[in-house]
């Protein structure tokens, strides 16, 4: 088990290129392999997660190069996937075995869709459900993983609220509609990351879209096409908290993905004071690019508004961080969802910030965390194998003049490969130990 110790950071600063965005790396594979004709993929995310659904693509009979984060994929189009040989092992990816349940839930051949100890445990009830209706032939082990799908059935169209702000059960539904006879048209009670509705036009495919709905009709199919993939917001945020929390920072991250719909950690930090700014904003290939410069701030506790919630679904580890920072009390609630990501993101983080000295109270649906400072902790940090996790207490290195040990990192590269050599960089230190 590979473990972090972090030390008292030097004075951030530089100007760094996080890897690419992991949403439309998975979503680049999958559709560039259904899809007619050659795509090619520019920054791709060389991370487990997206590798596994490269990997799952190739098991059935897609032609993909990658050299390093450049991919060429082989399209077969939409009847072109084989039958893979064995399961396909979807690591520690809920993006991928989620988005994959409905594409697979399509073809006229059969599959099992299964992952490590963490995604065997997340809940699949939410795509299982819909599918279901559509007419597929789709279970779990408990609504868990492994999912077993049950190839040539016709889907049918459907008319489906959401019941949670979810791009993943929303993706799912949508790559199933491709394929379903008349229109799959889908409400959403919050709103929750487009990248799929965007490749899909940029591959071609018509999608009709309204503020909280989106429809499809299915029959179409898809044309190859060149895809740079942005950096991760996700990933930036790690260094946004830093700089924002640290002294003396100054640091620029390049070409980051600000699509309004994963923006939320920059819309939290900066109500709690935060000094960030877009600079050189511009569209490439339908999503939105920034440069983002931070500097140095003394933040302050906030309330955070519910309709941030899925706009920072991924960023609340480390916001949290940004919390025991601030001045006075942040309180997070309607943030359930936390709950079943890779960790239980809202315990696993009360656990690690009560020892490292924050005071905090768990609630159902969110936490509430009192700014102060961070003590000498009297036991590794447990990460829970949980990438976001882990980074996120390494943060808390650049506010703390003594050892930050945290433990179960080594699933950091599931999503960001080069975190440690990238902190670094710009004067963080951390040691990875095994
Ligand atoms: C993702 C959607 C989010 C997010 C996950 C990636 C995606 O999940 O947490 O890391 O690429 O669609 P939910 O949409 O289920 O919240």
């Amino acid at each position: 088990m590979a473990s972090f110790v972090t030390s008292q950071s030097r004075p951030l600063r530089g100007s760094i290129k996080v890897p690419g965005d992991k949403s439309i790396s998975h979503r680049s594979i999958m559709l560039g392999s259904i899809a007619t004709g050659i795509t090619k993929v520019s920054g791709f995310l060389q991370g487990e997660d997206s590798l596994a659904t490269l990997n799952s693509f190739k098991e059935m009979g897609v032609q993909i190069d990658r050299q390093g984060s450049n991919v060429i994929i082989n399209g077969v189009g939409m009847h072109g996937l084989k039958e893979p040989t064995k399961p396909l092992n979807l690591g520690n990816s809920g993006t991928s075995i989620r988005l994959m349940s409905g594409l697979l839930s399509a073809q006229n051949f059969d599959s099992e869709l299964c992952g490590d100890e963490s995604l065997s445990k997340r809940p699949m009830a939410r795509v299982i459900e819909p599918l279901s209706r559509m007419g597929a032939d789709i279970s779990g082990r408990d609504s868990r993983p492994p999912l077993i799908i049950k190839g040539g059935k016709k889907l049918s169209s459907l008319n489906y609220t959401l019941p949670v702000a979810s791009a993943q059960i929303k993706s799912c539904l949508l790559l199933a509609g491709l394929y379903a006879d008349g229109e799959t048209h889908i409400i959403e009670n919050g709103i929750s990351r487009d990248h799929t509705e965007r490749m899909l036009r940029g591959f071609g495919y018509k999608v009709n879209t309204s503020p909280g709905e989106v429809s499809i009709i299915g029959g179409g199919s898809l044309k190859a096409c060149n895809i740079e993939v942005p950096s991760d917001i996700s990933s930036s945020a790690f260094f946004m908290v830093a700089a924002s929390i640290a002294k003396e920072a100054d640091i620029t991250l390049l070409a980051v993905n600000v699509n309004p719909t994963r923006t939320g950690v920059i819309d939290i930090l900066r109500l709690m004071g935060a000094n960030i700014k877009l600079i050189n904003e511009r569209l490439e290939a339908g999503e939105l690019i920034a440069d983002i410069r931070i500097c140095s701030s003394k933040l302050k506790g906030i309330n955070i508004p519910e309709h941030l919630v899925p706009l920072a679904i991924d960023e609340f580890p480390v916001i949290f961080v940004a919390a025991s920072c601030a001045k006075g009390e942040t309180v997070l609630t309607g943030a359930k969802e936390l709950r079943v990501k890779e960790s239980d993101r809202i315990q696993v983080m009360a656990d690690g910030l009560s020892s490292l000295g924050i005071e905090n109270e768990v609630l159902d649906d969110g936490i509430k965390i009192v700014g102060g400072e961070f003590k000498e902790q009297l036991a590794p940090i447990k990460s829970h194998h949980d990438h976001r996790i882990s980074m996120s207490f390494a943060v808390a290195s650049v506010r703390s003049n003594f050892e930050i040990n945290i433990d179960g990192v080594d699933n950091v590269k599931t999503s960001f490969p080069n975190f440690v050599e990238l902190a670094n960089s710009i004067g963080m230190s951390i040691i990875e130990t095994n």
